[in-house]
């Protein structure tokens, strides 16, 4: 259900009422008939679609508002299975913008956030640092503030409130690729299969000193300390959580697998950075958005929660099952695309090992990943191969300029 933008009728109110009349107030749900009013910001996004996906259809006692600007990776048609649920309504805005965001929060008597809404990808993060500020850091508190005036006016101030901020495992920096063969990895869970081994002896934990080098990590880095802070001071009830390479289904092909199974299919080059020895740990999408539905339940407040695959992957040996799947599934011969791999200028401070260890999230709380590796990639690679129509909709037009200007000449 797409929510109605509508000026509030302003003709007895005062002008700081006006401020907070329901221009953004959604008129055809009752909000008094649901349990909750859950704001996700970033619901056209990759995750954030997963993630609205999931509380839309496991929640139809709470109302689900899905904000996003809609910038080029937000795309409503990741929703389109669920838009006309009762329980879902979509407003189009800006975090960044606090009139717009004590509005949407206060008129629609928000009592749960979850914060994705960000720039995401590193490269444009190199090429454009300041929108990555204005958003993930400026947005990230604009949100943080319009909550907390909202919530400190209400008779029952922050009790049964939250405000859930989405990070990434980048703001802790890079870690050694100390056994580039891989060794036996420490964890046992549900994702071991045949491929699973570190690159390293260390790991990512909650306590890993924040050192992040990419634009985007610092101002990742820097949201999250502002989420930090809010708590501290004000007594806002905050959690967050820092999570891995996430791939799956409505990724924007910027990002390296879906990147590369479409260049795969239209037998295009595949741009390796650097040597492809750069290690990621790889967790399949909806295992995320169940970790964020359980942590934003059972969570405790103030805390920090790694959220990770168990499962690292050198570029180079992924790039190689991307290879081997799409060739299979479209029936060429074993070998035919290897020769796009290309070896290409690498990233600037490009990072050289990210891994997570999540034993605290398993342990307090029993989450693992659902999934095994190479089953989430079979999925995926299906998905992007089934949806060509979605893929194609989506590098039409801007995304041709981006893709010459990032790739033309590297
Ligand atoms: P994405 O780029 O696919 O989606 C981001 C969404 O935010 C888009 O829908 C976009 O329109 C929206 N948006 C951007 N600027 C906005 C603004 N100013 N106001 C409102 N909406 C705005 O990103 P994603 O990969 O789904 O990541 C979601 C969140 O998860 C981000 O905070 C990211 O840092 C974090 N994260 C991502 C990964 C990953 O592997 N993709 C891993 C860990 C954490
Ligand atoms: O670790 C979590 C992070 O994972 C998230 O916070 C980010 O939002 C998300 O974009 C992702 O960041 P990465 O930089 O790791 O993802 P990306 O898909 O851009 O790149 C994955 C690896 O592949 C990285 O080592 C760079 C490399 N790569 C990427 C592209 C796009 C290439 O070799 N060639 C490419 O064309």
């Amino acid at each position: 259900m797409l929510l109605r933008q509508r000026l509030g009728n302003s003709g007895h109110i005062s002008i700081l009422s006006l401020h907070y009349q329901s221009r953004y107030q959604i008129s055809d749900n009752n909000m008094n008939n649901y349990k909750r009013n859950i704001l996700i910001t970033g619901g056209a996004g990759f995750i954030g679609s997963h993630v609205v996906r999931l509380f839309v259809k496991k929640y139809p006692e709470y109302h689900i508002i899905n904000l996003d600007k809609l910038t080029y990776a937000g795309n409503l048609a990741n929703l389109s299975d669920i838009e006309q649920a009762p329980n879902y309504s979509f407003v189009k805005a800006d975090i960044a913008d606090l009139d717009d965001m004590r509005c949407i929060i206060r008129d629609n008597n928000i009592d749960g956030i979850i914060h994705l809404a960000a720039e995401s990808h590193v490269d444009r993060s190199i090429r454009d640092p300041f929108t990555f500020a204005r958003t993930n850091v400026m947005g990230t508190l604009a949100l943080l503030q319009a909550a907390r005036e909202y919530w400190e006016s209400l008779p029952e101030k922050f009790e049964g409130k939250l405000f859930y901020h989405i990070s990434t495992d980048e703001v802790y920096g890079a870690l050694e690729l100390t056994a580039p063969q891989g060794i036996e990895s420490p964890f046992s869970t549900k994702a071991s299969s045949e491929h699973h081994h570190a690159y390293g002896e260390e790991f990512f934990v909650e306590s890993t000193p924040y050192n992040p080098h990419s634009p985007y990590s610092a101002s990742k880095a820097s949201s999250d300390h502002f989420v930090r802070a809010y708590h501290d001071t004000y007594g806002m009830p905050t959690l967050v959580t820092n999570c891995s390479n996430n791939y799956g289904p409505y990724q924007f092909p910027e990002k390296l697998i879906p990147l590369f199974i479409n260049n795969i299919r239209h037998r295009k080059p595949l741009p390796v950075y650097g040597k492809g020895e750069n290690v990621r740990d790889w967790l399949f999408v909806e295992d995320h958005a169940r970790a964020i539905d359980l942590i934003f339940h059972k969570g405790k407040v103030a805390d920090t929660y790694n959220i990770g695959g168990f499962n690292e992957w050198k570029n180079i040996d992924i790039i190689k099952v991307l290879i081997r799947t799409v060739d299979r599934l479209l029936g060429n011969p074993e070998g035919y695309s290897d020769s796009l791999i290309t070896y290409v200028t690498d990233r600037a401070g490009h990072d050289l090992r990210y891994a997570i260890d999540s034993r605290k999230l398993q342990k307090e709380l029993g989450w693992e990943p659902s999934l095994q590796f190479e089953e989430g990639i079979e999925r995926t690679v299906k998905w992007y191969l089934d949806n060509q129509p979605w893929v194609d909709r989506i590098t039409s037009g801007d995304y041709q300029k981006y893709y010459e200007e990032m790739y033309a000449n590297r």
